[in-house]
């Protein structure tokens, strides 16, 4: 048993979208939330550059109790997962899975699409996964360009998110894909556009949020640190930007309204 938070890092407010689910499954966890801010977006920075960052948040994470580190962050786990266990081999650490192989199982049509910054589209994680899983497949993938501006801009529900959320598709959709891949978790909080954009065409999108919470779990009971039954949690929210930044956390954060 241990009572002490989960930390949750993103480089924004993206994680949120994992953090919901966090909170969801395990409602007994403290959950203490880390979202940078001061460097988002992350999408295309140098690899190194993203290490770094990442390796400050969770060293801060560590620094204020955390029992287990969740990386939601696609572009950060990309750039640094092997990395952070390395470095903190005590720390359980999950991070983002790209969700290719439970597309790549289900699609119909042969074509998956898959949406994910350009940092983590270039990284070994997405080629191992699609490599392993895709080979009868054909996998689209498209940066979502501007996708992580409008949501750290709270332009989610604007028709300049309408367009960039459509051209980003746009090709994925006119070959067939019939299962997209949320590949940043930034993007959930596009559900409604990219929803617009494949109306109609029996399209399953794919968050991998909830199976992220399920593993975080399952790596709370493997390591005995469940929190105990009847605890309270609370809900802390930091980050590197300013103290108004870290309040849109907390109010993004309880206002999740994400598929
Ligand atoms: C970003 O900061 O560019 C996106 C973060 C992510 O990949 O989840």
């Amino acid at each position: 048993m241990n009572n002490a938070p989960i930390g949750i890092y993103d480089s924004g407010l993206g994680g949120l979208t994992v953090w919901r689910e966090v909170r969801r499954l395990l409602p007994e966890e403290s959950l203490l939330y880390l979202g940078d801010g001061k460097n988002c977006p992350y999408g295309s920075r140098p690899r190194e550059e993203v290490r770094a960052l990442a390796d400050a948040a969770v060293a801060r994470l560590v620094e204020e109790g955390c029992k287990l580190v969740v990386v939601a962050c696609n572009t950060a786990t990309a750039a640094a997962i092997d990395f952070l266990r390395a470095n903190y081999a005590a720390l359980p650490i999950v991070g983002m899975e790209p969700a290719v192989k439970p597309a790549c199982q289900n699609t119909r049509s042969g074509v998956v699409g898959v949406l994910a910054t350009e940092r983590s589209l270039e990284g070994d994680l997405f080629h191992r996964t699609a490599a392993r899983y895709g080979h009868d497949v054909t996998i689209i993938a498209e940066p979502g360009r501007g996708f992580v501006e409008l949501v750290e801009n709270d332009l989610e529900q604007t028709p300049e998110a309408d367009r960039a959320v459509a051209a980003a598709m746009a090709g994925m959709l006119a070959r067939g894909a019939d299962q997209i891949v949320l590949g940043c978790t930034h993007y959930p909080f596009l559900i409604g556009a990219i929803r617009r954009a494949a109306a109609g065409r029996g399209v399953t999108i794919i968050d991998p949020a909830p199976a992220v919470a399920r593993r975080t779990a399952q790596l709370l009971d493997a390591r005995g640190l469940r929190a105990e039954a009847g605890h309270r949690p609370e809900y802390g929210f930091l980050t590197f930007a300013d103290a108004a930044y870290g309040e849109r956390l907390r109010r993004k954060a309880f206002a999740c309204d994400v598929a």
